[in-house]
């Protein structure tokens, strides 16, 4: 079997156009999504993730500013300006780039962004809500992941979805999402003894690891739907996914390429946060 390549590049392109229709849409009744993000510090890859999020704004008409400050900002400079944002009603959208450099308290700047601002879905009154299957922002590479396997019309409900990796980001919130959809999931970390085990049960399989060659073709059943969360710049400069594909795809039925895979996905899923809370869609 040579897997079927779900590619997210072409599937959020889908997915912006429908959403550029939305916001003239709503800028026709007065109504301008706009999100703001903040970059602190100068980190490579948190500078370039923030462009591509101020391309794919523009591509849909979303407002966005960017706020750009050093790293040497502190951690109550960051939560003022925070506070300021919150009560700035020509904004929707509030995005903190993390990591953020050690001195500032990432949990404390979660939990100062309004949750209804919160296209990130990270403030734990969000993580709540999604926990409970409620209307809320969801954080965007998981809704992501659930929007391609969507996409295809790939079942969830009563499968055994495999999640390798608990990061707050990603890792736990997507197996959360899984289990919203009546999947039976397990979960699995560096602890995790004997991994193979598990992989081999999983018809869904995410990898969320962040090195690249964790799987391949050993790891799977035939048939499985491989998404591949992993994002590994080699020393050549290239990207690479966390599983290796040209092995992987000889046995999964589905499977995510790295790039042009999860990551365009994400950038879309903040988008569509971005205009849920410019409609003020949010509890
Ligand atoms: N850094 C890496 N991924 C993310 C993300 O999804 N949101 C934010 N705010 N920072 C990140």
């Amino acid at each position: 079997m040579t897997a079927v390549e779900i590619n997210g590049r072409d599937l959020a392109q889908e997915i912006k156009d429908e959403m550029k229709v939305e916001v003239e849409e709503l800028n026709r009744k007065g109504i301008y999504p706009k999100l703001t993000v903040v970059l602190v510090g100068d980190d490579p890859a948190s500078k370039s993730y923030v462009k591509g999020k101020k391309k794919a704004s523009a591509e849909t008409g979303i407002e966005s500013e960017l706020i750009e400050l050093p790293v040497s900002t502190t951690e109550t400079e960051l939560l003022s300006l925070l506070n300021g944002l919150n009560n700035d009603n020509s904004i929707h959208g509030i995005l903190v780039q993390l990591p953020l450099p050690d001195h500032i308290n990432e949990q404390k700047v979660i939990e100062t962004i309004s949750p209804k601002k919160d296209v990130d879905g990270f403030h734990p009154i969000n993580i709540g809500h999604m926990m409970t299957g409620n209307d809320t922002f969801l954080p965007c590479t998981p809704h992501g992941i659930i929007t391609m396997l969507k996409s295809r019309n790939l079942q969830i409900e009563s499968k055994h979805a495999v999640v390798i990796g608990r990061s707050n980001i990603v890792g736990k919130p997507v197996g959360q999402l899984l289990l919203n959809e009546n999947a039976t999931v397990t979960y699995c970390h560096s602890k995790t003894k004997n991994l193979q085990h598990y992989t081999k049960q999983a018809d869904i399989l995410i990898v969320a690891v962040g090195r690249p060659n964790v799987i391949n073709q050993t790891h799977l059943k035939e048939g499985a739907i491989v998404i591949d969360v992993g994002v590994n710049r080699l020393e050549d400069g290239s990207l690479t996914g966390d599983v290796d594909f040209d092995s992987a795809k000889e046995i999964a039925s589905y499977i995510t390429p790295v790039p042009r895979g999860v990551g365009p996905m994400t950038i879309t899923m903040l988008l569509k946060n971005t205009i849920k809370a410019a409609k003020g869609m949010t509890r």
